[in-house]
């Protein structure tokens, strides 16, 4: 079964190189991040690492490449001279081999744990090398984006849908995730204490995201906290990322903020950022079963009917939507309280620094989430269209510098009243 798992992982991973030039799989796009052929590489390498020397003892296969893989090898701009797409599809292949022997013989049950993890790894790093091919998209249609503002006065806008607020009564309820499929920082469950308070029940969308730019709000420092009114005077920034001027997005959620765009545009709307524990009560909390469920609809696995996620190769007959969606698409998504669009779709960003839950231990080493316990990271919840099945559920926690938006994130607002 997880052999399975991790065949059909491979398939979607490899899928995303098809057709990409050797231009494309060595530069570096941004500063932040590293070329997708390394992703590829370091995706080998982590399993090779994990799977093969330190658990079933074997000595490193491709010793040359320690260094180059490793996360703490050489810095995110040195790591632009990659053996071809060949050679990295051979030294996956040879590991993955390694890996299916070793898996024949291992206590498959005692190596779960590791094997899950691995599963996610892999899932992540197909995230962002979705998201760096998009911003080398991006790049290259900057021109027609810059023309298509020009011409956003003269088009049609459909009037924005309001925004609609629910209540989310006073009480406790469990975060977190203990089962073999949590990552360390998602676990142990516990229960808090929340007053009563409100939240959309949509992510915020182009449409309504659209008035802030046009009132200025990009130029107007009252919307901004002063750190990120500074981190914009350095960047030049007036839109989203992935913006466009075009009435058919109106109802899709904006997608590609920094999380001081998204603080800014709620402080504009007289709201606020949830956080980290408002938004997963809001989306997982069952109040009448007094019970938290794995995904906002119940416990059933994430299908397409439910939301807008990466379908892994030859799982489902619907192929990959590949974009963002509106976000009223799927009402079979919504949560107990009636969130919609909660998983899938774009990353939510929430007011909360990731940090570890009490009773935390680290896994499988302290650089995967530990060293990120530093003050200088915002916990994302929800996951995006390009998130795949094995990291996409309620609890899950990802976290990124206030000052990212190359993501597929956006955000919905919260506010201790009803507005
Ligand atoms: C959870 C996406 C922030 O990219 O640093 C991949 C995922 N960690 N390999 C990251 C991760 C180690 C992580 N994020
Ligand atoms: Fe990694």
């Amino acid at each position: 079964m997880i052999a399975r798992a991790f065949q059909q992982r491979r398939a979607t991973t490899l899928a995303l190189f098809e057709g990409i030039e050797e231009t494309t799989f060595c530069r570096q796009v941004h500063p932040d991040f590293s070329p997708i052929g390394w992703h590829l590489g370091h995706i080998a390498y982590t399993e090779s690492l994990w799977l093969l020397e330190r658990s079933a003892g074997l000595r490193c296969l491709f010793p040359q490449y320690r260094k180059l893989f490793a996360a703490d090898g050489l810095p995110k701009n040195e790591r632009v001279q990659l053996p071809t797409l060949e050679e990295i599809r051979y030294y996956l292949s040879v590991v993955r081999e390694e890996v299916l022997n070793y898996l024949k013989v291992a206590d498959v049950e005692q190596e779960e744990r590791l094997l899950r993890f691995l599963l996610q790894h892999e899932s992540q790093h197909n995230e962002i090398i979705t998201f760096i091919l998009e911003l080398f998209r991006s790049q290259e249609t900057k021109v027609r984006n810059q023309e298509s503002e020009d011409r956003s006065q003269e088009l049609l806008f459909p009037p924005s849908r309001p925004s609609e607020m629910i209540q989310i009564p006073a009480g406790e309820f469990e975060i977190g995730n203990n089962s073999i499929d949590a990552l360390d920082n998602e676990q142990p469950v516990h229960r808090i204490y929340l007053e009563a308070y409100w939240i959309d029940r949509y992510p915020v969308t182009c449409g309504q995201y659209r008035a802030f730019i046009e009132a200025g709000g990009y130029q107007n420092s009252c919307w901004w906290l002063p750190s990120g009114w500074e981190w914009l005077q350095t960047e030049f920034v007036t839109q989203p990322l992935y913006w466009c001027y075009d009435p058919a997005w109106h109802n899709h959620p904006v997608c590609g903020v920094s999380w001081y765009e998204a603080e800014a545009y709620s402080r504009f709307v007289g709201k606020r950022l949830p956080t980290e524990a408002e938004w997963e009560k809001a989306v997982s909390w069952d109040a009448k079963a007094n019970r938290r469920r794995i995904y906002p609809w119940g416990d059933e696995k994430p299908t397409p009917k439910h939301c807008n996620f990466s379908i892994p190769h030859q799982d489902f007959a619907s192929p990959q939507i590949g974009k963002t969606t509106s976000v009223d698409a799927y009402p079979a998504g919504q949560s107990a309280y009636g969130l919609y669009d909660a998983l899938g779709n774009v990353w939510e960003w929430t007011a909360s620094w990731f940090d570890r839950y009490s009773g935390f231990q680290s896994y499988p080493y302290v650089g995967y989430s530990q060293v990120y316990f530093d003050q200088q990271h915002r916990v994302l919840k929800g996951g995006s269209w390009a998130t795949c099945p094995w990291s996409l559920r309620s609890s899950f926690r990802n976290w990124y510098h206030p000052t990212v938006r190359q993501l597929f994130a956006g955000f919905r607002c919260a506010s201790n009243r009803s507005l």
